[in-house]
């Protein structure tokens, strides 16, 4: 047995590099099943419910959790505030602790209307795990994702591979921190040595995130840098990953600043060309949505090099082992 069974995944970083390998050993394990159409795990999770608590809209993560857990022979319940008592002021408190007598995990997205915080306080009280299905600061099901997909195209060897992302979002004013923040954490564990392209000091992370990017570079022996100039950065690149400027997803005064933020950054954009500068064995990575023709050209997204479609799949395999590990009790050769 692994152990895992509750474990809470807020942040890539409460798993240890062995317990996010068995994560990927069960994912590889889920994925075979399913190309192979063989149905050896349907009852993995049988009688089991997951509620996926959503502060805000989403396409691939909420699929991958609804569709995974329906594929292990669980159910998936949809919670909005507005649906729930949240938006009457319900606690963090009642909620999880309700929700705890009833179903076996629960999964929460909320960038903006507490984030982490408000996942903490759930965690301070729940008897079930708890998934972050995204907040302000970490996105991990998302990284894991992304992580396995690295593996899974370079054949397991990261050793020294050097993973590029173009990071194009300020502060919080349109997209949370979290997806290029997940990255640059985790990636520097399995040993790639890590770019963070921004066009200025207005688009870094929070200090605390580039710590701890930088500490796990120190420890893996790996690298992490921060690149003003978007050609230097995906010159010999292996892994080129694009997220940021967010106009589609804003509201408001959001959008505006977007608009202003891209107009003050001309062509800070992954073309063919730049892809030219990366390794000719080198992909294109991107969590999704993507604004194409800002950060990413079609040509890019739709080439051959890109693994988008990969990526957003293994969202459901990933979290399929996830759930499998924490909410049932999956033994594991690790
Ligand atoms: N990548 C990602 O989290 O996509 P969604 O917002 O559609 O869930």
């Amino acid at each position: 047995q692994t152990g895992l069974k509750g474990k809470h995944f807020l942040c890539e970083q409460d798993w240890t590099n062995e317990e996010l390998e068995t994560l990927m050993d069960v994912a590889s394990a889920l994925k075979m099943d399913n190309l192979l159409d063989t149905h050896k795990y349907d009852e993995l999770l049988k009688n089991k419910s997951l509620f996926m608590l959503f502060f805000e809209e989403s396409t691939r993560t909420r699929n991958a959790f609804e569709c995974g857990i329906t594929q292990l022979g669980g159910h998936g319940n949809y919670l909005t505030p507005k649906a729930t008592q949240i938006d009457h002021g319900e606690t963090p408190q009642d909620t999880i602790e309700v929700l705890s007598r009833m179903g076996h995990g629960i999964g929460v997205r909320n960038t903006l209307v507490g984030g982490h915080a408000y996942m903490q306080k759930l965690a301070k009280y729940s008897k079930i795990p708890i998934y972050n299905m995204q907040c302000d600061l970490w996105h991990p099901t998302q990284s894991i994702a992304d992580l396995f997909t690295i593996k899974e195209k370079f054949h397991n060897e990261l050793k020294g591979r050097k993973f590029v992302i173009s990071w194009t979002s300020a502060g919080n004013y349109m997209r949370p921190l979290s997806m290029a923040q997940s990255l640059i954490t985790l990636m520097p564990r399995f040993g790639m040595d890590v770019t963070l392209a921004v066009p200025n000091k207005d688009f870094e992370l929070m200090p605390e995130a580039m710590e701890t990017a930088r500490k796990n570079a120190e420890f893996y022996g790996s690298k992490f840098e921060v690149c003003n100039d978007m050609d230097a950065a995906c010159e010999g690149a292996d892994v080129v990953y694009a997220k940021g400027w967010g106009p589609i997803m804003a509201v408001g005064d959001d959008e505006k600043t977007g608009v202003e933020m891209i107009n003050a950054n001309p062509g800070w954009c992954v073309d063919s060309r730049r892809m030219s500068l990366a390794k000719n064995t080198a992909i294109y990575m991107h969590c999704m949505p993507a604004d194409r023709g800002i950060e990413v050209t079609d040509e890019v997204a739709d080439s051959a090099q890109s693994v988008i479609y990969d990526e957003a799949e293994n969202r459901m395999h990933t979290i399929k082992a996830l759930m499998a590990l924490t909410m049932g009790n999956v033994a594991s050769r690790r």
